[in-house]
């Protein structure tokens, strides 16, 4: 069994990730460690030395090896939105949208660009309103949605436990 866990950068999917993968007693992957794993070269460099287009590229490679006892993965907050990958994630396991508004994630990212290839504070909001207006119908596709914006990460995790009956 997969669960994959997606949205958007700051969403809280490697935290909520963790703690799922601990309470199920799964394994615990993360797309981005993976693929900087495999590079040897962080995500900011991936980008800047190849582009976003070869980055998607490795996501889709990433996704298609993606082994069935994967547990519970923490996807890029842009995998599912490329190369047709949320129809892939859909089939092959169970995807659980973690959705917050652009002012929740304005406040989780407003100190975290630095680490963020696609992220500026300068146009932060700007930013987050693009790229969310642009994926959420992609995201939306997910079987299960938690709207995560007033919840701990604790209550998001017994939120998803209790969609997914564990
Ligand atoms: C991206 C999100 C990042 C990382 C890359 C691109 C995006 O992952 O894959 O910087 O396009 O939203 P997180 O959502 O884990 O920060």
């Amino acid at each position: 069994m997969i669960y994959f866990l997606i949205g958007f950068m700051g969403s809280g999917k490697s935290t909520v990730g963790r703690l799922l993968a601990a309470k199920l007693d799964m394994p615990f992957s993360d797309t981005d460690v993976l693929i900087e794993q495999e590079t040897k070269l962080s995500v900011n460099s991936i980008f800047a030395q190849y582009g976003e287009e070869h980055f998607r590229r490795l996501e889709a490679e990433l996704v298609r090896d993606i082994k069935k006892d994967a547990g519970i993965v923490s996807c890029g907050g842009g995998l599912p939105c490329y190369n047709n990958l949320m129809d892939e994630l859909l089939k092959k396991g169970t995807v659980i949208y973690l959705r917050a508004s652009e002012g929740t994630l304005f406040e989780r990212l407003k100190n975290a660009t630095a680490e963020r290839p696609l992220l500026e504070i300068a146009t932060l909001q700007e930013t987050i309103r693009k790229r969310l207006a642009g994926r959420s119908e992609c995201y939306e596709k997910a079987q299960i949605i938690i709207d995560t914006d007033d919840l701990s990460a604790e209550e998001v995790l017994k939120e998803i436990c209790k969609r997914i009956q564990a």
